[in-house]
């Protein structure tokens, strides 16, 4: 009896092992495999050549101080992952079970004091490191300088609707998307949304933080790029259907040439029509016309009745948005004159 009881025993016992150390091989199998999955999904993302996980260059003083601010708490957050990693991996290793019986507790430790003290100690003096450094950084990328080394300032109220972005100057000036700025001169920005749209976020990274455009409500940002170029940026809040196509650009140009097209804008709308057929029609009714998310537009007679058109986009119809319910007479007659004499062709 008790023989045959020793025999099963270690029978199973025997059936057991191979079983256990095949399992413990595929584990080790999975952790690689992780490690590699992890790391092959990781590195295109943190090596691409957008600049991976690190912003995009600055252009702007308060991106500068976004961009410090970020990598600084970068050094800290690569620092840990390291660190933590590495005792991770250094604590399976080490306590590792051996030949302990599986149920059987490894060595205890009951207090450690200076650990303790260590692990309290080090977090509260890497979030002061991070606190300071950033309220340091805070002024300069809030603070909107009051002019710049021309002693000018200009000021553009920035309007996100369903799906475009409008721009006002101070002398009345409308342009659609993209936003024209001088070089070298603060532009402060005024970020809002109308009441009965929904909310959008302002952002064009190389110039800075995002900002809501909140319907009722304005927004205070700023940039100041000194050199010439377009910096492009997307809304940065999920606001409907066509939220992916409502990009934003600024074009910096330099202040005399930015000068000239503003002056220019005052009395030329050709510019104006087109930005609201390419901004705010197409984007639903597609580049020529033919159709979108949006009936096709291509050969309709509203194109070519201001009045039913004007009628149109104030009010809205049906699913469509009033896209251009506080329009000025100005931008209506833009647009009728633009599809006058461009008209959709449909394909
Ligand atoms: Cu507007 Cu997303």
């Amino acid at each position: 009896m008790g023989a045959t009881e020793d025999e099963a025993s270690r029978r199973s016992s025997a059936a057991r092992r191979p079983r256990s150390s095949s399992r413990w091989e595929l584990r080790l199998l999975a952790s690689v495999g992780a490690a590699l999955l992890y790391t092959a999904l990781v590195a295109p993302v943190a090596l691409g050549d957008n600049g991976g996980f690190a912003p995009v260059a600055p252009e702007s003083p308060n991106a500068e101080g976004i961009r410090d601010s970020f990598i600084f708490v970068s050094i800290f957050i690569l620092a840990i992952f390291v660190l933590v990693q590495s005792l991770l991996i250094a604590f399976v290793w080490r306590y590792r079970r051996r030949r302990r019986d599986r149920f059987e507790d490894g060595a205890q430790v009951h207090g450690a004091t200076n650990l303790e003290l260590l692990w309290t100690a080090a977090p509260v003096v890497v979030l002061f490191a991070i606190g300071t450094f950033v309220f340091l950084e805070l002024p300069g990328i809030s603070n909107i300088p009051s002019a710049g080394a021309t002693g000018e300032r200009l000021e553009v109220r920035v309007t996100g609707k369903q799906f475009y972005w409008q721009y006002e100057y101070p002398n009345g000036v409308v342009a659609i998307d993209t936003l024209r700025a001088p070089a070298g001169v603060p532009v402060r920005l005024e970020v809002t949304a109308p009441e009965e749209d929904v909310i959008h976020s302002w952002w064009i990274p190389a110039l800075g933080g995002k900002f809501d455009a909140i319907p009722g409500t304005t927004n205070v940002t700023w940039f100041e790029a000194e050199n010439p170029g377009v910096y492009e940026g997307q809304c940065a809040e999920l606001c409907g259907v066509e939220h992916a196509k409502m990009l934003a650009a600024v074009e910096v140009l330099p202040e005399r040439e930015f000068d000239a097209w503003l002056e220019a804008r005052e009395t030329e709308t050709s510019e104006l029509g087109e930005e609201e057929w390419v901004g705010v029609c197409a984007k639903c009714h597609g580049d020529t016309g033919e159709g979108g998310i949006a009936p096709r537009l291509a050969g309709s007679p509203i194109l070519l009745d201001p009045e039913a058109l004007e009628e149109l986009v104030r009010n809205g119809r049906g699913e469509m948005p009033a896209v251009g319910a506080d329009w000025t007479e100005e931008q209506v007659d833009a647009l009728a004159a633009y599809l006058e004499e461009n008209p959709p062709r449909g394909s």
